[in-house]
């Protein structure tokens, strides 16, 4: 017999998604913002906002926007037809200042789950989600991970200079990355940071932070070549 529903509905907590779409989007350099760009049919936003529906239709769906940005996300949601339901909130200068915005506006239990994905990586797979949540369930806390492929030099701003480093000494960070409720509300209170992502604020009060393997195809629209990736790999 196959029990999962979503690990029984988290043991009858709930579970928060919280995307984030509150980016400028400066490095890819586009019109505007690269989370409203249309990917195959749709933005980019919405195909990472289905797939966190599809994994659990239950979960409680928040999106976090720049706040000059909400009046035409909502025109968005009319003219794709968008009819999920979720919260809007809006971001802050940083992505830690984002994720802090949306966690102190929803009212996060002890035992509920928070998913924190970025919301412009569109090809998160249900499978993934599924890993990363069973296994942030078990140990209280899950991101994905990816080993390097490439060599890896380090850059010496003084000496203008590189060096050889090795490889299996680094990893690359995804997300989405899952936290029961007491966990993340706990890292963002006791921290006021300019980290990255969400992970690296609970790693001084864990033993060990739990990754798990990622997806290569989990691509975070960055650079306009990310673009023209996710535009070659996009089904629909
Ligand atoms: N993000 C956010 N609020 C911020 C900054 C980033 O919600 N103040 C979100 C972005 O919208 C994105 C995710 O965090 O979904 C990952 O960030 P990144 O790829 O760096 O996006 P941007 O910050 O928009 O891009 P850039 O750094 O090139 O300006
Ligand atoms: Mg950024």
């Amino acid at each position: 017999m196959y029990v999962d529903i979503v690990i029984v509905n988290a043991m009858l907590g709930k579970h928060y998604v919280i995307i984030l779409a509150a980016g400028k989007g400066e490095r890819m350099r586009s019109n505007e913002p690269k989370q409203f760009l249309i990917l195959g049919k749709k933005p980019v936003i919405i195909h990472s906002l289905n797939a966190f529906y599809n994994y659990d239709k239950n979960s409680v769906i928040s999106v976090v926007l720049p706040k000059n940005k909400i009046n035409y996300w909502k025109l968005i949601c009319k003219k794709y037809n968008f009819r999920l339901k979720h919260n809007i909130f809006t971001g802050g200068l940083t992505r830690y200042e984002s994720v802090r915005n949306a966690l102190n506006n929803l009212n996060i239990a002890h035992n509920d789950m928070v998913t924190i994905h970025d919301g412009v990586r569109p090809f998160i797979s249900k499978k993934l989600i599924a890993k990363t949540f069973n296994s942030a369930f078990k140990k209280g806390h899950a991101a994905p991970f990816l080993n390097l492929k490439d060599s890896l030099r380090k850059f010496d701003k003084e000496k203008a200079n590189t060096k050889s480093v090795n490889r299996t000494n680094f990893i690359l960070i995804q997300t989405p990355q899952i936290f029961r409720g007491n966990i993340i509300k706990d890292a963002y209170k006791n921290e006021k940071s300019n980290k990255t992502d969400d992970i690296s604020l609970i790693e001084s009060n864990v033993q060990r932070v739990n990754l798990i393997k990622g997806e290569q195809t989990n691509l975070k629209i960055t650079t306009n070549e990310d673009w023209i990736l996710a535009n070659r790999l996009i089904k629909n």
